[in-house]
């Protein structure tokens, strides 16, 4: 499968994944295939991609098992925990109170998931309709917080406090002025201001409960602190900042990273890998992005690359800690021709392989057109020998 914005869709592409609204509302299911009256519905929605099936890859034998992609959390547990975070955030925007207790239930029960799933990897990005960036932002840091959290070994006790103060690191926000939170633009540096103040709000409101531990409560107050001591709001340094704070730092700018803004298209995973390397030791500590990225798919499953031999492959396993040479199935030979049944290659042994270019699906369509030996995606090319 694979992410196309909604500008892109064209009817009879084939939905891959399940689509809710923010409340939890299926709006299209798996595997319909789309008119032109469902994409205009998807724009109303304020939707800004959703995964669909890949017709490039869909003629071969294993389709099946790129298109049932191994989750970190389960499909019905994130939309739960998506519906309960809004109810829950507006009902503190509106009442000044934070029902402490469902805040609990759901970060134990995402908790429960990664650890049930803890080899999996984070293949996917998360769609999320304009209005409840914030309520989806706030799941997905948890699960890649407390993701990590597993992976470094913490106890039951440091991974409920992790979770808890990783799905409220943004509380804050519930009370600074709604069009900031959604401004379709850059933020002005006074709109900035004010948006910064959501860490002091945050950890204001969470440390007045006393069934909030007070390290929960530290996380909001410094998730926006930088390693080398340049961020807000007190220019900690180092290991002066929580390690918990340190763990969301990382996990809040890579989910904001790789999902779609109201102004901006989320960037590919190995390119958020890039960027999020070139911050180690300036904005985060370099052992924990490590632990972090090692479970992070550069490449997920399905994706089209193409490599250095000029070949085009499909990813086809994973695996954490190796996630840069991936397994790959052929598709395209160098000169464009289409492969029946093209060779299975672990580029973990063969080093003098490595992948130059990962295609958006844009770009997979449009292979098959360019292609002068290569006219029809569904028609498989048959070797002449
Ligand atoms: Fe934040």
């Amino acid at each position: 499968m694979q992410k196309i914005a909604i500008p892109d869709l064209q009817p009879n592409m084939v939905v891959a994944r399940n689509i809710y609204s923010t409340e939890g509302v299926l709006l299209l299911s798996a595997d319909t295939v789309l008119n032109a009256m469902q994409i205009d519905r998807l724009q109303q929605f304020g939707l800004p991609s959703i995964y669909i099936k890949n017709p490039f890859t869909d003629t071969i034998t294993y389709g099946d098992l790129i298109d049932t992609i191994p989750e970190v959390v389960r499909e019905e547990t994130r939309v739960q925990a998506v519906q309960l975070v809004n109810t829950a955030f507006k009902n503190l925007t509106v009442t000044q109170n934070l029902d402490t207790q469902q805040f609990k239930a759901i970060s134990n029960f995402l908790l429960d998931d990664v650890i049930k799933n803890r080899g999996a990897m984070i293949h996917l990005t998360d769609i999320r309709a304009r209005d409840g960036y914030t309520f989806g932002h706030s799941v997905n840091v948890c699960v890649l917080a407390t993701l990590t959290g597993v992976q470094l070994g913490y106890d039951m006790i440091n991974l409920k406090e992790l979770a808890l103060g990783a799905l409220l690191h943004d509380a804050g926000k519930m009370l600074i002025p709604q069009e900031i939170i959604i401004k379709p633009a850059p933020l002005t540096t006074t709109e900035r201001k004010l948006m910064e103040q959501h860490s002091d709000l945050g950890f204001d409101i969470l440390r007045k409960h006393s069934d909030i531990p007070l390290v929960s409560a530290h996380i909001a107050f410094q998730h926006h602190e930088k390693f080398d001591g340049t961020g807000y709001t007190r220019g900690l340094v180092g290991t002066d900042i929580h390690e918990y704070a340190r763990i969301v730092a990382i996990a809040d700018v890579y989910d904001a990273l790789t999902s779609d803004r109201p102004y901006k298209e989320g960037i590919l995973p190995h390119e958020a890998y890039e960027i999020m390397m070139s911050l180690a030791n300036t904005h985060f500590d370099p052992i924990i992005l490590q632990t972090f990225l090692n479970y992070i798919a550069l490449y997920p499953l399905g994706s089209i690359v193409q490599l250095n031999t000029g070949d085009i492959a499909v990813v086809t396993r994973v695996i954490p800690g190796l996630q840069t040479r991936p397994t790959l199935k052929f598709l395209l030979d160098a000169s464009g021709r289409r492969l029946k049944n093209g060779p299975e290659i672990d580029l973990t042994k063969h080093l003098t392989i490595f992948i130059t270019k990962v295609f958006t699906l844009t770009e997979v369509l449009q292979l098959g057109t360019n292609s002068p030996q290569q006219t029809n995606l569904h028609q498989p090319f048959e070797p002449s020998c």
